[in-house]
């Protein structure tokens, strides 16, 4: 088996014919489906697969005990996502190990594979969620009541999937066992591309936060109410676009600021929006910077609302600190790989990762693997095979060094 032969028995799964690429999100049609293929290529490498509370799966090579090394990512999707965001760490994992096994290595310590939940947040808006509820970085039952885009509640979905809220919440006990975690991913970006290398480590993710804006006005009709007499919320959406932009563009090169999702209320061509909701990304170097971009942001967005007349309110959605990977974990990954690769750099990223959630709670690391097209969160992001191969390679050699001989 290959890593690409791997992803080959997910392609057809979650297929978004109308926006491209991958759909698949906690419970939805495409979530069955990715686990059962997660328990095959478990089984298929005598692996012992539990799932834990917070509905994320685990594949064990050894019994599961103390001083376990973990790796692996995530299967869910942004909308219309690509084919290796999340599904390159799970499938190399699966190959790493197969790889171990036909050279007959015997770890020291127990490997398990992972499959975190909604690690895109794209369904119910908290990014990380499986690993965020596991670690306690979020309350569950707050969690819980979050309702996705057809008001369904994150509760509901758990029960109608078959599982129980009551497990949801933090597990020391399951993350007590684990002495480190190793994420590889697709990278998203064209660094790698650019330095002709097929894989680095990850030195940092920069910290990240996700608000969702309400700015209402007046719903009216598009033909007899005058162009003065109006409060438009979409007019104002737009102003909250473009301060979006300006204010990262003043507070570049580390500042990005992104609203990829809108609403209108009701959504009707002749008809004037009563509401328009807009989820606003901001990403920066440290926490502070993204609080400031965040302050200034807002304070232009309150200023374009009210020159049109509607009212603001803003909810914090989700903040993700900023995360060092564990320099010492690094340098012994970067060790073991450098007789096949020569030297590997360690790169920051701007996105987020469970790897991200976990490097609060044990020693983490991340290895990227090249992407020709530097395109992610959509249908062009790549991989060519035979880096996805070397990235197996890497994650194996990495396993090798940390799980030692018996
Ligand atoms: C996840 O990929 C994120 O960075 O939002
Ligand atoms: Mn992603
Ligand atoms: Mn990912």
């Amino acid at each position: 088996m290959t890593v690409a032969g791997r992803l080959a028995e997910i392609a057809e799964i979650g297929r978004d014919a109308e926006r491209g690429g991958y759909s698949r999100h906690v419970f939805d049609a495409s979530d069955r489906p990715l686990r059962d293929w997660f328990r095959r290529s478990a089984d298929a490498l005598d692996l012992a697969v539990e799932e834990d509370g917070d509905a994320n799966l685990w594949a064990w090579w050894g019994a599961p005990g103390e001083g376990a090394i973990a790796t692996g990512s995530h299967l869910d999707s942004v909308p219309g996502g690509g084919a290796f965001d999340g599904p390159l760490g799970v499938a190399s994992a699966f190959e790493a190990i197969a790889q171990l096994r036909r050279s007959g290595f015997v770890p020291s310590r127990p490997i398990a594979v992972c499959a975190f939940a909604e690690e895109e947040g794209s369904r119910f808006g908290m990014p990380c969620l499986g690993t965020r509820l596991l670690t306690g970085a979020v309350s569950a039952a707050a969690v819980l009541e979050r309702r996705d885009a057809t008001g369904t509640t994150l509760a509901q979905a758990w029960r109608d999937s078959g599982r129980d809220p009551e497990r949801v919440g933090p597990d020391p006990e399951r993350l007590g066992r684990v002495a480190t975690f190793i994420e590889l991913h697709v990278e998203q970006g064209r660094d790698l591309e650019d330095r002709g290398l097929p894989v680095s480590m990850a030195s940092a993710i920069i910290p990240h936060g996700r608000w969702r804006l309400t700015i209402a006005g007046q719903g009216n009709h598009a033909g007899t109410t005058a162009m003065d007499l109006r409060a438009d919320p979409v007019v104002a959406l737009a102003g909250a676009v473009l301060a979006v932009r300006e204010v990262a563009h003043s507070r570049m090169p580390g500042a990005r600021g992104t609203i990829g999702k809108v609403q209108l209320v009701p959504g009707g061509t002749n008809v004037i929006a009563s509401r328009a909701i807009a989820w606003m990304d901001l990403r920066a170097t440290t926490d502070d910077d993204v609080r400031e971009q965040f302050a200034l942001t807002v304070a232009r967005i309150r200023t374009a609302v009210e020159a049109e007349g509607c009212t603001l309110d803003v909810h914090e959605e989700s903040f993700t600190p900023r995360v060092d990977f564990d320099p010492g974990l690094t340098a012994a990954i970067t060790a073991a790989l450098e007789p096949e690769f020569g030297p590997v750099p360690a790169i920051p990223t701007g996105a987020g990762h469970d790897a991200g959630i976990l490097a609060g709670m044990l020693p983490t690391a991340m290895i990227f693997v090249r992407n020709p097209t530097g395109v992610s969160h959509a249908p062009q992001e790549g991989a060519r095979d035979q880096d996805c191969e070397a990235g197996a390679r890497a994650l194996a050699a990495s396993l090798r060094a940390l799980a030692g001989a018996a």
